[in-house]
């Protein structure tokens, strides 16, 4: 990987740019106009929203305004929780298309499994959601599908149909690495993705990420962000800030030794959202 345009290679050969501009917690309006342009100007190409981010017309907006051809500009979205099963999976698409003022998706996820904490039959109810998603796939109306936030015991139910899950997007960042899921996920060939890659900014002020990112003379931010690149997956790091949107994208001029990936892959856990796929209620 030489720049943000690169692709890693999904299941089904198509290529998704290694680096993707995170969306959530931005709001619709100016703010997310603003900011998805200033990412589209800087050299991003692959925006991730969902609809539960409440900002994908201001996503798409940005996009069309952005002169990019809709081909140019890799785009997911997510289906929201109150959306699972197969009739409202089929309808929250389409809604998710005209927010997003297109006629297809690169990819489309899964935002959260259904858990056992809320569902006694969360697995039939994640199959569900999974048949219209595959069907969506096989009219062309999405490229690649995938999930996000799912544990190996929640991707294995998906794993013996038709059209296994090409991505799982998790939160990824020092000290909260998912190993289980990490390996099935690279056993199974699916795409992992990292969501809050810099720990929602907590993991900034860490001493030791600090030490290591001096040594290459690079921020704490761009050490994460290479991080997850050296571990093969893909980070999806987020800022409405336009210096930071720039700073975020400048990982490829320098290479984290074996001895530093190995000191930050054993961070113990250190800062995150707390989000637990198998303890939200939502
Ligand atoms: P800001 O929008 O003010 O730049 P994550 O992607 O892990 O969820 O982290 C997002 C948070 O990290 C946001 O609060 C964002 O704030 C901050 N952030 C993003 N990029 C950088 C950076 N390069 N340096 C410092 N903070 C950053």
């Amino acid at each position: 990987m030489n720049q943000a345009i690169d692709g890693f290679s999904l299941r089904n050969g198509s290529q998704i740019p290694c680096i993707g501009y995170g969306t959530w917690k931005t709001p619709n309006g100016d703010v997310a106009i603003n900011a998805v342009s200033t990412a589209l100007q800087c050299g991003y190409r692959h925006i991730d929203t969902a609809a539960g981010y409440r900002n994908e017309e201001s996503v798409g907006l940005s996009i069309l305004q952005s002169g990019l051809k809709r081909e140019e500009v890799f785009i997911t979205s997510k289906l929201p929780n109150a959306k699972r099963g197969y009739e409202s999976t089929l309808a929250a698409f389409e809604q998710t298309l005209t927010e997003l003022k297109t006629d297809y998706l690169d990819l489309y996820l899964i935002h959260w499994p259904a858990n056992s904490r809320q569902f006694n039959d969360w697995e039939q109810i994640n199959l569900n959601t999974w048949q219209a998603m595959t069907e969506l796939y096989h009219a062309g109306k999405i490229r690649a599908i995938g999930v996000s936030n799912f544990l190996p015991h929640h991707l294995e139910a998906l794993m013996h149909t038709p059209v296994k899950p090409m991505v799982n997007q998790i939160e990824f960042h020092p000290g909260l690495m998912w190993p289980e899921t990490l390996e099935y996920c690279k056993a199974n060939d699916i795409c992992v993705e990292a969501w809050s890659p810099l720990g929602t900014g907590r993991i900034l002020s860490n001493e030791t990420l600090i030490d290591i990112a001096a040594r290459y003379g690079k921020s704490v931010a761009q050490l994460c962000i290479r991080w997850v690149l050296q571990n093969d997956v893909l980070p999806l790091p987020k800022s409405l800030n336009p210096d930071r949107i720039a700073e975020n994208l400048k990982v490829f001029d320098f290479e984290i030794s074996a001895k530093d990936m190995a000191i930050i892959n054993g961070m113990p856990y250190f800062g995150g959202s707390g989000l637990h796929p198998d303890a939200v209620d939502f």
